[in-house]
């Protein structure tokens, strides 16, 4: 998700800086990039002029030093509330004190990560959606301090990527994932009760309700740790027995089978 923002960001103009904690997982992140801009360049929709400079304004660091002139920081590591809120403390050190600190969190609390901070105010979920380049909305998430002055200047970059923002208040999944992944949740149950094979409950889905891949396969896409990751949030932010993860689900996450990325999920790749 990370590559996927900054080659949006360097596509509309701008100096992006992408930090990671290893070099691995930078060098991987550029590749995505480089691949994508090339299926833009070989459909004639930009030139290697073009895709050249756009590689060009993306810099690599494992410093996290390097982001401290950013007048917007989007944050996008790992799901889980530890690890983020380790980076907005050490976000909120680094920047200049106006830097909006952004999320691209799918479920976490903004106003917890607003309260590791010293200015709650600048901080905001700028939820993209996968595959970054492609998908059009934004979901913008306003924690319990958030201004409208970060509002307003987060919906304006959103828009300036390209992109629609949609405005929602801070609550487990928000809307995005408060609605697709009980409906993911179910279709993992119904495999795991025998009710339908995975090729019908997803072609189920993709030919009756026209949705353009089925719960199973967006799954593996979206990767089944994440998954895992937000109906735990949705379970205990409502404290509702409607929210609980399959066991399925977490028995796949148990075993390393995490989808798309590892080669093997509900599918194999
Ligand atoms: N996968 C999706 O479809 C999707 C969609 C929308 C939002 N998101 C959200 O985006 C975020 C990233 O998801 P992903 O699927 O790209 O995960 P991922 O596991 O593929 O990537 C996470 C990256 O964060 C890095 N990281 C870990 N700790 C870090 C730290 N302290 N500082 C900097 N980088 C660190 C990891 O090395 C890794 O490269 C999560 O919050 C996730 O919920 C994911």
């Amino acid at each position: 998700m990370g590559a996927g923002i900054a080659q949006v960001a360097a596509r509309a103009g701008y100096e992006v800086v992408m930090r990671d904690v290893a070099q691995e997982f930078l060098s991987r992140g550029m590749t995505a990039i480089d691949k994508s801009l090339q299926r833009d360049v070989d459909k004639d929709r930009l030139s290697t002029d073009e895709k050249g400079a756009i590689l060009a304004r993306i810099r690599t660091t494992t410093d996290v030093g390097a982001v401290s002139d950013a007048f917007i920081v989007v944050e996008a590591a790992t799901e889980d509330l530890k690890i983020k809120s380790e980076v907005f403390r050490t976000l909120d050190e680094v920047t200049q004190p106006d830097a909006i600190l952004a999320s691209n969190t799918s479920s976490i609390s903004i106003t917890k990560l607003g309260a590791v901070t010293r200015r709650p105010d600048k901080v905001i979920g700028m939820h993209f959606m996968n595959p970054v380049p492609v998908m059009k909305l934004v979901e913008v998430i306003r924690g319990a301090a958030t201004s409208d002055e970060t509002y307003g200047r987060t919906r304006t970059l959103a828009e300036k990527l390209g992109k629609m923002p949609l405005e929602c208040q801070d609550s487990p999944g928000f809307i995005s994932n408060r609605v697709l992944m009980p409906m993911i949740n179910e279709a993992i149950c119904a495999l795991y009760e025998g009710v339908a094979t995975r090729e019908s409950i997803d072609g189920i889905m993709r030919l009756g309700m026209n949705h353009p891949m089925g719960p199973l396969a967006l799954a593996d896409f979206i990767g089944l740790d994440v998954c895992l990751a937000i109906m735990n949030v949705l379970h205990d932010g409502f404290g509702d027995s409607k929210y609980r993860p399959c066991p399925l689900l977490k028995r796949y996450v148990d075993a390393g089978w995490l989808g798309k990325k590892t080669g093997r999920g509900f599918y194999e790749y």
